[in-house]
């Protein structure tokens, strides 16, 4: 029997590897972020979690996966006010690619909301893992003062590594406990890839900005390096949106 906590590690391995891989990923790893860049993409996600958070929070079905201390709107909120000032909120819009994020949450919504958890996982996972080192590197990168400007990263419900760590396995056994058939975590598996190939073209959408900013010298020399293969991780055909 697949258990959907493995099927989604498993059947989006390639997918984060390409996420990873990114060039926006890559800057961002080597300490290479612009504040310029960072706050658009704290802009973009929150955007993002707005509309998965309302939809999450709105859907009956999707109440046993539900987790509201996960919430990353309120944090992101936190972090717009200090980069952007008291009306952040007239001063941010969604890119292109954003948006075609949004309506896919939206759609699922209304018509196929199972489908959620796979954007559920994909984010949050996510999020309770790589991008607790992500934060340590942004920080000492753009020298933020202490508390400031990394909310997006902190779980108060959530402090500790193993907090997060134990809450990521009642999450995955929470998805194990839905009982769903093997269509559905097939379908899920599907859609999860779908939704690292929405936040690889949000993170695209980010690159000339960077890309000009840093200098085609740089560009090239973080960009080339390390490139997987594509052969080895070949694109989930969803990717084209
Ligand atoms: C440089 C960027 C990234 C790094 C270094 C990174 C690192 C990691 C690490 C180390 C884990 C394993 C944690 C564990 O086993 O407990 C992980 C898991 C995960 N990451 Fe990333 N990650 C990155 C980017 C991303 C992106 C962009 C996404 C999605 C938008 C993502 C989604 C996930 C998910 C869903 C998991 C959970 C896998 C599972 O256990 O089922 N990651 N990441």
């Amino acid at each position: 029997m697949t258990v959907l906590s493995l099927a989604l590690r498993e059947g989006t391995a390639e997918a984060h590897t390409l996420a990873e891989h990114t060039a926006f990923m890559k800057c961002f790893v080597r300490g290479l972020i612009t504040p310029s860049l960072f706050r658009q993409f704290l802009a973009n996600l929150y955007f993002v979690y707005t509309a998965l958070e309302a939809a999450l929070a709105n859907t009956e079905s999707m109440r046993p996966i539900y987790f509201p201390e996960l919430n990353r709107s309120g944090q992101l909120a936190e972090d717009l006010a200090f980069y952007y000032g008291d009306n952040w909120r007239d001063q941010i819009t969604p890119l292109t690619a954003t948006r075609v994020y949004l309506s896919r949450i939206h759609d699922l919504a209304q018509s196929d909301p199972l489908l959620l958890i796979a954007h559920s996982y994909t984010r949050y996972m996510g999020d309770l893992s790589g991008g607790q080192a992500l934060s340590k590197i942004v920080r000492s990168q753009l020298a933020l003062p202490e508390g400031e400007g990394t909310a997006f990263y902190e779980f108060p419900a959530l402090p500790t590594p193993e907090d997060k760590k134990a809450f990521k396995q009642r999450y995955r056994e929470t998805l194990d406990s839905l009982g769903l058939d093997e269509d559905a975590i097939a379908r899920i598996v599907k859609e999860a890839n779908f939704a690292f190939a929405l936040n690889c073209n949000l993170m695209h959408a980010l690159e000339p900005e960077l890309k000009a900013t840093l200098g085609d010298a740089v560009w090239q020399s973080v960009v080339i390096e390390n490139q997987p293969s594509r052969r080895e991780h070949p694109r989930p055909a969803a990717v084209a949106v």
